[in-house]
């Protein structure tokens, strides 16, 4: 299949590109590498042997995006491309609003132009809000608490209302829970510009030294070491789980919200220890306020996943930190040392 992958030089794309071009399937890239650096398809090559074909541009270009869907000859797309911070998306929600929302509305638009009209989006656990059932099943009624959280709700009705009007698109949401790890390769892994708000980014910046300690954002939830529990998934497992989601489209019509989890959930503190495991090392941390918009715990129910896709998470949490530490000591400044 030819496969039309929106940031695709990201984190989660860099990944799924190379999943896929393993499967044997044609990719291409569409980036403006506005949170990513071209050497990560650099990287995907020295992995593959193949570079995914590169359209730089905005997914806000109407003009940019048809031209390069047409000239890529896809016949699916897989939507990585868009703002992922939510601090950010309180300070500015207007940019998150503009590209997240405008940039995939700018997207369909370009896909009913090209007659392409099958799609693997990236959702996120985070339209569940403060879950009130766990493990969290796909129809748990959904809410957001910030405006990163309501574009990805937004785009999910979207698609829904799509849909709707016009059955013959193929839609697969795939809602992440906590993505961590790298390839195996140690080539390519995860490259925050500045510092990192994520949990385990931020643990492995400690570990080789770009940060003196670790912030644990609250030790007084109610769960069994006061610590936030979520459910990490293998970002390698992530990848798969969309080739399986694009398999399935190819013989289905339909529009599904997927969770893509392992459905086990481990505190902050579970995460420092397993990865003092893997980089050897003791990683300082100190207690501090919960962060605001915190929930204490989140983890997926997966069952969905593996009836529709036979998709199941295998890598387990040490692989995860194992993965996720050959990154970081091979490229402590990210890519950003080339
Ligand atoms: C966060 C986002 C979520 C988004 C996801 C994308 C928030 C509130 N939520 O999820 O909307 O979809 O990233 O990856 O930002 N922690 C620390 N110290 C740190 C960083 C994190 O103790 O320096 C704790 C957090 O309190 C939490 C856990 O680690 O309990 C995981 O945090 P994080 O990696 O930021 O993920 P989420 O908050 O689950």
């Amino acid at each position: 299949m030819n496969v039309f992958i929106t940031g695709g030089a990201g984190y989660i794309g860099s990944h799924t590109c190379v999943e896929l071009i393993q499967a044997g399937h044609q990719v291409s890239v569409f980036d403006n590498f506005c949170n990513s650096q071209p050497e990560a398809l650099a990287r995907v090559e020295r992995i593959t042997g193949q570079r995914p074909q590169l359209y730089q541009g905005d997914i806000r270009d109407a003009d940019a995006l048809t031209y390069a869907l047409k000239d890529s000859q896809a016949t699916a797309v897989i939507h990585f491309a868009g703002l992922k911070s939510v601090g950010e998306s309180v300070q500015n929600p207007l940019a998150y609003y503009d590209n997240n929302v405008v940039g995939t509305l700018r997207l369909l638009q370009a896909m009913r132009a090209c007659d392409v009209k099958a799609l693997v989006f990236s959702s996120s656990a985070t339209v569940y809000g403060d879950p009130h059932q766990l493990p969290i099943p796909e129809d748990h009624p959904l809410s957001t608490t910030n405006p990163y959280g309501q574009t990805k709700l937004v785009i999910e009705e979207m698609l829904r209302d799509v849909h709707r009007s016009e059955t013959q698109w193929r839609f697969a949401i795939l809602r992440y829970f906590n993505p961590v790890g790298a390839h195996a390769s140690g080539l390519i892994g995860e490259d925050p510009q500045g510092t990192p708000n994520n949990l385990m980014p931020f643990v492995a910046q400690v570990a080789v030294g770009r940060r003196e300690f670790l912030n644990v954002w609250g030790d007084d939830y109610a769960t069994a070491d006061g610590t936030g529990v979520r459910d990490y998934i293998h970002v390698v497992d992530l990848a798969l789980g969309h080739l399986k989601a694009l398999e399935r489209l190819a013989n289905h019509t339909e529009c599904e919200a997927i969770n893509l989890g392992t459905g086990v959930g481990y505190s902050v503190l579970d995460m420092v220890k397993a990865f003092e495991l893997a980089c050897g090392k003791t990683l300082p941390y100190q207690v501090a306020p919960r962060r605001a918009g915190d929930i204490a715990a989140c983890y997926a129910n997966a069952d969905k996943a593996e009836r529709l896709l036979g998709w199941k998470a295998e890598r387990d949490l040490t692989a995860m930190c194992e993965d996720g530490w050959r990154w970081q000591r091979a490229n402590p400044q990210g890519y950003g040392q080339i």
